[in-house]
């Protein structure tokens, strides 16, 4: 069943006075915090920094607190790892909440609500701005005039009913009003998101990438050029879909590769990867996904592929033709 097309709101619907004079705690200071902290603070944004190590935020001149004490801020900006936000939350920030303030708690992602990792008391807010792009991509677009188009979610209302207008404020302090905020909901984005990473742009492209390399080089080519033809042109092309779409691409490429791909296509997408695709699905609906990952099981996987022959070649060859991406 098709669903609703979703809202998107521009600029002028985006302000920032939401948020202006508010008391706005960032807690976590990684990819994402750091980037929205110091995007706030350039838009006029009074930041706090809440962390277990504050000295990367005080290199950047912030306030850094502890999460305890940023914890009474009117918008915390959740910008932890996904699987501890739960466990940080119940231990260090609900205790320090306050009653009836008109707090709200911001999400960059929608994934440790949705999964009932952590219940906000009744009349606390909750929201959630998500950019499409990585903290360093928020920063660099806010520092060049312009932003990274994100996802808005109002999950529900504080008791002053205020979180709304603080969501919006948020968004247009870290730039994306400039490009866009499209309405969405914690289920829609936290699923969609993760079958996203899974299916296509993390998982689903490593693999491709792994096996076609693997295929040439079982078949007696080297490795080199498989390296080259499997991994490095997958940028060049990314970026002209990203740029222009799928059917551009399609124009922009030769003949022979834009037939060897509709051959290439209808082989690979049958009945058994749609199941896969499928399954990946249900792993994130039923939640056992969100129940591997915050389990820790991600340390034993990272060591295998960070082994893999394809990653001593990839050196090799970037360290030669890097020049090329620029
Ligand atoms: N990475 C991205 O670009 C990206 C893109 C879209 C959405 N998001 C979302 O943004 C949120 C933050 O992700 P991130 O990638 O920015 O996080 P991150 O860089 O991995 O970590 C952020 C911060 O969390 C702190 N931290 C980690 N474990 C902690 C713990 N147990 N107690 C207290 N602090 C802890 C780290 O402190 P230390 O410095 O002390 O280790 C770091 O300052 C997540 O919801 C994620 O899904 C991220």
């Amino acid at each position: 069943m098709p669903a609703n097309t979703p809202n998107i709101l521009k600029e002028k619907e985006i302000p920032l006075t939401g948020i202006q004079n508010k008391r706005v705690s960032v807690i976590g200071y990684g990819n994402q915090g750091r980037a929205h902290a110091l995007n706030l603070r350039d838009s006029g944004i009074d930041v706090t920094i809440g962390a277990r190590n504050t000295s990367n935020a005080t290199k950047d001149a912030f306030n850094g607190v502890s999460i305890e004490e940023a914890s009474t801020a009117d918008l915390l900006i959740i910008a932890l790892p996904d699987e501890v936000q739960g466990k940080v939350y119940n231990e260090q920030i609900a205790p320090h909440l306050l009653t009836n303030a008109g707090q709200t708690l911001g999400f960059i992602h929608g994934f440790a609500i949705h999964y009932g990792h952590i219940i906000p008391p009744e009349d606390v807010g909750v929201v959630m701005v998500a950019p499409k792009g990585p903290g360093i991509t928020v920063r660099e677009k806010y520092l060049a005039g312009s932003g990274v188009l994100a996802l808005l979610a109002i999950e529900k209302e504080n008791a002053s009913k205020t979180s709304r207008s603080l969501a919006l404020g948020w968004a247009n302090g870290i730039g994306s009003a400039r490009i866009g905020l499209l309405e969405s909901t914690f289920k829609d984005e936290t699923e969609t998101d993760l079958f996203g990473e899974q299916a296509i742009i993390v998982g689903g492209l490593v693999t491709l990438i792994k096996a076609s390399y693997e295929t040439l080089v079982d078949a007696g080519y080297p490795p080199q050029l498989a390296y080259i033809e499997c991994c490095h042109e997958v940028k060049l092309v990314a970026d002209i879909i990203h740029e222009r779409g799928i059917a551009e691409m399609m124009k922009a490429i030769s003949n022979t590769a834009e037939m060897g791909a509709y051959e290439a296509m209808a082989l690979l997408d049958d009945k058994h990867l749609r199941e896969q695709l499928g399954e990946l699905m249900s792993h994130i609906q039923d939640g056992s996904f969100a129940h591997r990952l915050t389990n820790g099981e991600i340390k034993n996987k990272r060591a295998s592929l960070a082994a893999h022959k394809i990653e001593q070649v990839g050196e090799e060859i970037r360290s030669i033709i890097q020049h090329d991406d620029d």
